[in-house]
């Protein structure tokens, strides 16, 4: 069905990303501080309340749901909503965003529940490294979901990696062999200012999409990929490989023109941007008129007038939007 979401600027939104939850059991160091503290348990949606938003995005047109976190498969029975998800009348593809923490034991059950794609975070191969990024000890069980999950008949898996300069941008070449061997596609994201974090400064580790391109060059022949998954993600083939590259550079290569999606924090926050503050509250709407598709059918309709044209990150400045990769789902 058609999408009846169309933003003030021509962009149509059938992509829905939510946030099931703020919690992780990893503390990235360009995501949030050790110390970062999670909402209380009663701000957050329930289950049956996400799966109410969903449906009423699915009926508005919606294509294509992404569950994102904190780490979404530490929230409790969340198999029980991407079963109801998943099998939503209109939906195309459900697929899942996660550190890999939890893949070994839950792989099987997500391709169960109907997860058609995973992209799986994994920023070094080194453990030391890991632990410094992460601030966990946890590679080898990433690493283990990883050879469970690539194993799985699952319709494709990507590996994402945030390259910090001094950090692990020595480690372009490994990252991408390694997603290679595994038959994953691999993404390259620039970070982003969202939140203030203390580990490092992010104008001072920033690398460019096109500096990790041009090393790649040398080592494998790269031509644009019409490859599209609906996300910002500039795809490139590789010669004699199956897995593609790709490339997510909010800095480098501003994608909001062909932006199609809006985010459901774990708070039940519409964002109608990542990387600005225009919100609407649907968990007071669905908390209201529980089980009224038409109310919050109309809710999401007009919150599309608020969606700004683009992001303003600055790395020089001080990060504009305070929240965390965390509360707002990627
Ligand atoms: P597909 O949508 O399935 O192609 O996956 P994806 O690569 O877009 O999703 P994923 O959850 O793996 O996110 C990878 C990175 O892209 C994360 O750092 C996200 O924050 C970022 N990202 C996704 N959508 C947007 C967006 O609209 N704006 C910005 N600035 N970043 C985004
Ligand atoms: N900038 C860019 N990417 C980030 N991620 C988390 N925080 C940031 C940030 N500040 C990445 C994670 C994961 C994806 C959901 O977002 O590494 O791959
Ligand atoms: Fe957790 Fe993902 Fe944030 Fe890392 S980037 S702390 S895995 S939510």
């Amino acid at each position: 069905s058609h999408s009846m979401l169309t933003d003030p600027f021509g962009r149509t939104i059938d992509y829905l990303r939510i946030s099931v939850t703020d919690r992780c059991d990893f503390r990235c160091t360009y995501c949030m501080d050790e110390d970062a503290e999670f909402l209380p348990r009663k701000d957050i949606l329930s289950l049956e309340e996400i799966v109410q938003i969903a449906q009423a995005y699915c009926s508005l047109g919606t294509k294509r749901i992404r569950i994102t976190g904190g780490e979404p498969l530490v929230r409790k029975n969340i198999l029980w909503a991407l079963e109801k998800i998943a099998a939503l009348p209109g939906l195309e593809e459900l697929t899942i965003t996660t550190n890999g923490s939890q893949l070994t034991k839950m792989g099987n059950d997500l391709l169960n529940a109907g997860v058609s794609r995973l992209n799986v975070s994994l920023d070094t191969l080194k453990p030391e490294r890991f632990l410094e990024l992460t601030r966990r000890d946890k590679l080898q069980q990433v690493l283990d979901g990883i050879d469970t999950v690539t194993q799985l008949p699952f319709k494709r898996i990507k590996m994402n990696a945030v390259i910090l300069g001094g950090y692990n941008d020595d480690e372009v070449l490994d990252l991408t062999q390694f997603a290679f061997n595994k038959g994953m596609d691999i993404s390259f994201i620039e970070e982003m200012p969202l939140g203030h974090i203390s580990h490092h400064d992010r104008a001072k580790v920033y690398v460019s999409s096109d500096d990790l391109q041009a090393s790649l060059a040398k080592h494998w022949q790269l031509s644009p990929s019409d490859n599209k998954t609906g996300g910002p993600s500039r795809y490139y083939d590789v010669l004699g490989q199956t897995s593609k590259i790709g490339f997510i550079s909010p800095h480098s290569h501003n994608f909001c023109s062909t932006c199609n999606r809006v985010r459901l924090t774990a708070e039940g926050r519409l964002l109608l941007c990542l990387g600005n503050e225009h919100s609407k509250d649907l968990k007071s709407v669905v908390r209201a008129h529980p089980n009224n598709p038409l109310v919050l059918q109309q809710a999401i309709m007009d919150s599309l007038a608020l969606k700004p044209e683009k992001h303003h990150f600055n790395l020089e400045e001080e990060p504009q939007i305070l929240r965390f990769m965390s509360a707002t789902g990627g």
